[in-house]
């Protein structure tokens, strides 16, 4: 295994989009960041110095940083943010996954031009590509970052909301690779073409980067064969429509035999809430294997992506993926949690005035509570010193305090009034997890894609309505389940998660749409460190930023 060191200097860019030209964040100037390559067991060792004007970390989204929870990055829960002039260095091993995982800034909204690929190959005389049968890799390996861009500086969208209480802008396009795509004003000289070669069979790595949207993504004329999502390898699964939520990795084989010519890549908004503005757009990039004859002006052929609202593919699609291998999960569960996850309302304080509906600010929760971020410290770091008074608490409820329907429209808001809280759930370490899910319906049904910080895990099953034990118990798949990151939890549905608590440290769990975050669909697990030298957690890197 082999140490990459690299050096990310955060600092502005000026970029022209839709016709205007903006002073972005970015990573060395680029945008998309710059793309890390490495192998399976490989360690990274990134310094991040802060030459912008705003306050940044960065997560590497995926990485499941045994032991190394001072380099995961969210802001205020394992670290104070890099302040301008300031820099910090993360260190981590990445192993037991392969795939594509990506990083981005966990810092206010600054991640949507602040994120970048990480890709991890097998390592040579160790694993192998599953998906061919000699092992060798594809002829080319492509990574495709999906994304949001707006108008507005990202940062001031997010403050705008957070004064008014309303929700915030929607993003101006969809992007692949940094570019909205021809279908938009002024952008069609920059639209993303990927050359390929006709007969060949290609390996191309999505990652949806984008803060709000999940999206739905086909390639004209062309099948693709899912091998591996979040950085763990799937059955070859193949499918003409992708659904990929903020967060995830999809990895997919496409053989170029069509004849040889361009083909738009297009990706558009799956928006499951009803009523709910989104951006209704459509970005699209080309693969183009045209011969000098079949060359020319001629548009390239355009797929046929689903309807906005049709969750039965984008269902389809999720459920049917499988893991490659047999599950290793045990047979015990020690912790079974209940979680719901939704979006809801705050009562406006007296003499203001705020945006969200009928006087309110919005706010989401899990289990009613609506997370806060600290201010003085972080919380690994409270942890780590033994300080949490005034920091956290560590009584996040495993079940929700009230229950009903969760999924009926019109719940009274008197039952379910958000509260918001700095709570985490404490982990016994090499506890046997199962978590469930569950959306609710308060302000509107939603997906909810939920990432957790420092842990892959299993998603057992999920379902419509209100899950129930007694009879959808039955629809666990013990087998081969798929295991991730990042889990949908289906619109006015549920999803179920088993994860064996292994890795000591404080981890962030959230939705990763982050006007979600920003509202408080967030809460940490504490987990124990455990006994014996090998398991606790080591002391904080001497570089660590202060609050
Ligand atoms: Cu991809 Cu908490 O993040």
């Amino acid at each position: 295994a082999k140490e990459q060191y690299h050096e990310f200097v955060i600092q502005e860019a000026s970029v022209t989009r839709l016709c205007r030209e903006h002073s972005i964040m970015t990573v060395n100037g680029q945008f998309p960041g710059p793309a890390l390559e490495i192998d399976e067991g490989d360690s990274l060792i990134v310094r991040v110095i802060n030459r912008g004007r705003y306050n940044m970390t960065v997560h590497w989204h995926g990485v499941r940083q045994m032991r190394t929870g001072w380099s995961d990055g969210p802001e205020y829960v394992t670290q104070c943010p890099i302040r301008p002039g300031q820099s910090y260095t993360y260190r981590f091993t990445v192993a037991g996954q392969e795939g594509t995982l990506w990083w981005h800034a966990h810092s206010s909204w600054l991640r949507a031009t602040v994120h970048g690929a990480l890709i991890i190959r097998p390592r040579a005389g160790v694993t192998a590509y599953p998906f061919d049968a000699a092992g060798k890799p594809p002829a080319r390996e492509i990574p495709i970052l999906l994304g949001e861009w707006w108008d507005m500086n990202p940062i001031d969208v997010v403050r705008t909301a957070t004064r008014t209480g309303a929700a915030p802008n929607i993003s101006d396009a969809l992007t692949v690779n940094g570019q909205p795509g021809d279908l938009y004003r002024c952008s069609s000289k920059d639209t993303t073409t990927f050359p390929v070669k006709s007969g060949e069979t290609n390996l191309l790595r999505f990652i949806n980067a984008a803060l709000n949207t999940e999206l739905f993504v086909s390639l004209a004329g062309h099948t693709m064969t899912v091998v591996g999502t979040d950085a763990s390898y799937t059955k070859p699964y193949s499918t003409s429509v992708l659904m990929i939520a903020p967060g995830q990795t999809t990895d997919v084989l496409v053989t170029f035999d069509q004849p040889p010519g361009r083909y738009y890549l297009a990706a558009r908004a799956y928006a499951s809430a009803q009523g709910v503005p989104f951006d209704n757009t459509t970005t699209t990039a080309i693969f183009d294997y045209s011969s000098s004859s079949s060359s020319g002006s001629s548009s390239p052929a355009m797929p046929t992506l689903p309807a906005y609202n049709d969750t039965a593919t984008a269902t389809t699609f999720t459920t049917n993926l499988r893991g490659l291998r047999k599950a290793e999960l045990p047979s015990r569960v020690d912790e079974n949690l209940f979680f719901t996850v939704g979006v809801g309302l705050f009562n406006c304080s007296r003499g203001q005035t705020c945006g969200g509906p009928n006087n309110t600010r919005f706010a989401a929760s899990m289990n009613n509570v609506s997370f806060v971020l600290p201010s003085t410290v972080s919380i690994l770091q409270a942890h780590y010193g033994g300080a949490q008074q005034g920091v956290f608490t560590a009584d996040f409820p495993a079940n929700p305090p009230v229950q009903f329907d969760y999924t009926a429209q019109n719940v009274s808001r008197a039952l379910w009034q958000p509260a918001p809280g700095t709570k985490v759930y404490r982990l016994k370490y090499g506890a046997a997890v199962q978590l469930v899910l569950q959306g609710t319906n308060i302000f509107a049904g939603e997906n909810h894609p939920i990432h957790i910080h420092g842990y892959d895990f299993y998603i057992l099953a999920e379902g419509f309505g209100n899950f129930d034990a007694a009879t959808d118990t039955a629809k666990f798949n013990l087998d081969d389940p798929p295991m991730r990151n990042t889990v949908g939890v289906p619109v006015n549905g549920w999803a179920v998660i088993r994860f064996v608590a292994d890795n000591p440290g404080v981890w962030l769990m959230h939705c990763h749409l982050d006007v979600h975050i920003t509202w408080g669909l967030a809460m940490a697990f504490l987990v124990e460190d455990g006994v014996g030298e090998l398991q606790s957690l080591e002391a904080p890197p001497p570089d660590l930023p202060l609050c």
